[in-house]
């Protein structure tokens, strides 16, 4: 089956992982809460009547809210006249040649300046002729990797990427808008902990896909630092749905390139431990150091 890709990447975004987490999840789920939805890579491919995604990052919901209420072709013509408003390069109409570079080599000495000036006016409020998530997405796409970055201050801080508003990513966003706009799906923007659990009843189910607290990746230099407290607090809120009936799904690494995550091994003896077997060996953030790459990848249930 062919799965629904998100156009925003997520380090740990569970995209390639679909094919082994759906089939776990229960079947006939009336609420689906995709608690840290990130780029909503498992919201949009869940079947359930009433679907809620939950994010901290206020930016990337409000991204979202704005691309259920927009048209796939009003978007784009948004993107495309921010890109010729800043100058970015459309690799889509003139390929890399006309720009004196090559696919390996890439955009960014093309785009770099247009980019930086796209962020510090983003960062500063200070273009009023777009939409803010428009502008916001334009520098995703234009961002490393798509990957979104904040620094402490919630100031946008990914560098320029080497690629542009290419084919595969105008795919995955028109694909991924069509899909919103089919589903009965809801945004809010909270902290777990301030989530609303309690309308949700033993027919519900709360998947949970968190920054991973050992691994060596973009959070813990971001705006929103996943820290011990936090992991701690996640597993309280899961015992509490627990104790109510109400299923749900945690995913994480027990051990990532040495380093194992002892609360996580402890608490989740007590459920179902799903091992995925994921390797993140060939993913862009892996580490260099290649004596011990490899990733426990588990997926944590509460039902048989
Ligand atoms: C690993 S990403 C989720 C990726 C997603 N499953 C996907 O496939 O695209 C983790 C998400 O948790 C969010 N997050 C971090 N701390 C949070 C908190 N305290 N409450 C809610 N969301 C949080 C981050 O903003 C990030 O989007």
């Amino acid at each position: 089956m062919e799965f629904v890709k998100s156009p925003l990447n997520y380090v740990g975004g569970k995209y390639k992982l679909l094919h082994q987490i759906l089939p776990v999840f229960p079947s006939n789920i009336n609420t689906f809460v995709d608690l840290f939805t990130g780029g909503c890579n498992v919201g949009i491919n869940v079947h359930s009547k009433n679907i809620i995604c939950n994010d901290i990052q206020t930016e990337v919901v409000d991204l979202m809210r704005y691309m259920k209420a927009t048209s796939h072709k009003a978007l784009v013509d948004e993107i495309e006249s921010i890109i010729e408003e800043y100058g970015l390069s459309r690799s889509d109409l003139y390929g890399y040649e006309y720009y004196g570079v090559n696919s390996s080599k890439g955009l960014v000495s093309v785009n770099k300046s247009a980019f930086e000036d796209l962020r510090h006016e983003y960062n500063n409020d200070t273009n009023q002729h777009f939409n803010k998530n428009a502008l916001f997405y334009t520098l995703v796409i234009f961002s490393f990797n798509n990957a979104i970055r904040f620094n402490e201050n919630n100031q946008y801080n990914q560098s320029c990427n080497k690629r542009d508003f290419n084919k595969n990513l105008r795919k995955s966003l028109e694909s991924f808008m069509l899909a919103l706009e089919d589903k009965e799906i809801h945004f809010t923007n909270s902290d777990f902990r301030k989530f609303d659990f309690s309308n949700l009843t033993t027919e519900d189910f709360v998947y949970c896909d968190p920054p991973y607290f050992i691994s060596d990746v973009a959070y813990n230099q971001s705006n929103h630092k996943w820290s011990e407290e936090d992991e701690l607090d996640l597993f309280k809120a899961l015992d509490v749905l627990n104790e109510k009936g109400i299923k749900f799904a945690l995913s994480n690494v027990t051990k990532n390139k040495g380093k194992e995550n002892n609360n996580l091994i402890n608490w989740m003896k007590q459920y179902r431990v799903i091992d995925l077997n994921h390797s993140y060996k060939n993913s862009y953030f892996s580490s260099k150091d290649k004596s011990d790459s490899s990733t426990s990848e588990v997926l944590i249930v509460n039902y048989a």
